[in-house]
């Protein structure tokens, strides 16, 4: 046996539609990007979104869509990926680390409010693993603190909480397609908002402060009814970055957004096969409490005491594993930010993620099981 942790599920439809992007020899960004951009707003219910080419890129920029003053500080939690920080420190601002729930792994809204001050200016709740946070309860005190609200979807493409989906209940919503992900463009991102105003802006901060994109200024390049000399013409004002999606990666988005709620369906039975499995082995417990209706996880994780050890008894049976997350406040670079994460620092040190993408086949998840019980019973 040889199972994989993660693997993107990707077949003839993504290859369709890459030969449609190499038919027209448009690889950069162009009418695929546009085409994916509105058929991501269809499907998440939001007026306006825009592709990059990772969700770091896309919570960069949903930070630097609100031009916050130098030095104002951003809630984010201590359990998440390093990205949800860096952003706030590529925009000059101060990350305020907030501790996790330790049953949830998921932000603390009680430990926020303690650790909010009057220089903090938004909040970037992580949906960790697609466990959802209480975007109710956060909507009402990011309100009433006036906090902004970007949502780090990385982990729950097309999952949703009390009915509707997750992105759209803070101001922004910032999207992965890394391959690992829910779905996949390789790599990639979404910002999505249903404020235009807002969001419009960002197009040229993800294409080096441009104001149009090559794709349209192409368009204009020649023809027989074009007679404007300055279809070349474009305008800098604004400090961008080289974050655009391209085409090649929109191709394989709009195939896989067509297949995103069945992958998550079988993303949750496989996690409903483990929850079964391991159910009388008291030694272990899921990473956090599953809830079927939710219906976006992007992985399945378990707590265990003997983790280590765990770990390379898996290892030497063929069965690949991972630790989401080791929390940011014990990394180098976030020390000098923390402050009280007791929760996310003591509880870290039991996560072992186990093979949880779409295509594992039932004999895969069998033998996971199996290998657990044997580890337990020996
Ligand atoms: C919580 C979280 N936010 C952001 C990111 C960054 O995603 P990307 O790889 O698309 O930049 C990740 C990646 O794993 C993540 O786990």
């Amino acid at each position: 046996m040889n199972i994989r942790l993660f693997k993107p599920s990707v077949g003839e439809e993504e290859l369709a539609n890459i030969r449609e992007v190499f038919d027209r020899a448009w690889l950069g960004n162009g009418p695929m990007v546009v085409k994916f951009e509105e058929a991501w707003s269809r499907y998440i219910g939001c007026k306006i979104s825009v592709g990059v080419n990772s969700a770091t890129a896309a919570l960069h920029l949903a930070l630097t869509a609100f031009h916050f003053p130098e030095g104002k500080k951003v809630l984010v939690p201590a359990i998440t990926f390093a990205s949800t920080a860096t952003a706030v420190l590529y925009n000059r601002l101060i990350p305020v680390f907030v501790d996790v729930d330790p049953e949830t792994v998921s932000m603390d809204l009680d430990d926020l409010q303690r650790k909010y001050d009057k220089d903090c200016v938004a909040v970037i709740p992580v949906h960790n693993g697609g466990y959802p946070v209480p975007m109710d309860r956060l909507m009402g005190i990011a309100e009433k603190l006036n906090l902004k609200v970007i949502e780090d979807c990385a982990h729950c493409a097309g999952g949703g909480y009390k009915g509707k989906k997750l992105g759209t209940w803070g101001h922004i919503g910032c999207f992965s397609f890394e391959e690992k992900k829910c779905m996949t463009t390789g790599d990639g991102g979404m910002i999505c908002s249903d404020d235009v105003d807002l969001i419009e802006p960002l197009k040229a901060y993800r294409w080096v402060g441009i104001d149009k994109d090559t794709w349209r200024r192409a368009k204009k390049a020649s023809g027989l009814n074009e007679n404007e000399a300055m279809h070349w013409h474009y305008e800098i004002s604004v400090l961008g970055y080289k974050y655009n999606m391209n085409d090649l990666a929109a191709a394989i988005g709009l195939a896989q957004l067509e297949k995103l709620d069945k992958m998550n369906q079988k993303r949750a039975e496989i996690i409903e096969k483990y929850i079964d499995g391991i159910k009388e082995l008291k030694s272990i417990k899921p990473i956090f409490p599953y809830e079927k209706r939710n219906g976006a996880y992007w992985y399945f994780g378990i707590r265990s005491h003997n983790r280590d050890e765990l770990i390379i008894f898996l290892k030497n049976k063929g069965i690949a594993t991972g630790v989401h997350f080791y929390p940011l406040t014990l990394q180098p670079l976030f020390k000098p930010y923390s402050k009280n994460c007791n929760n996310a620092e003591r509880i870290w040190d039991q996560f072992i993620t186990l093979p949880s993408h779409v295509d594992l086949t039932k004999s895969e998840i069998d033998y996971v099981i199996c290998t657990l019980n044997e580890f337990y019973s020996r």
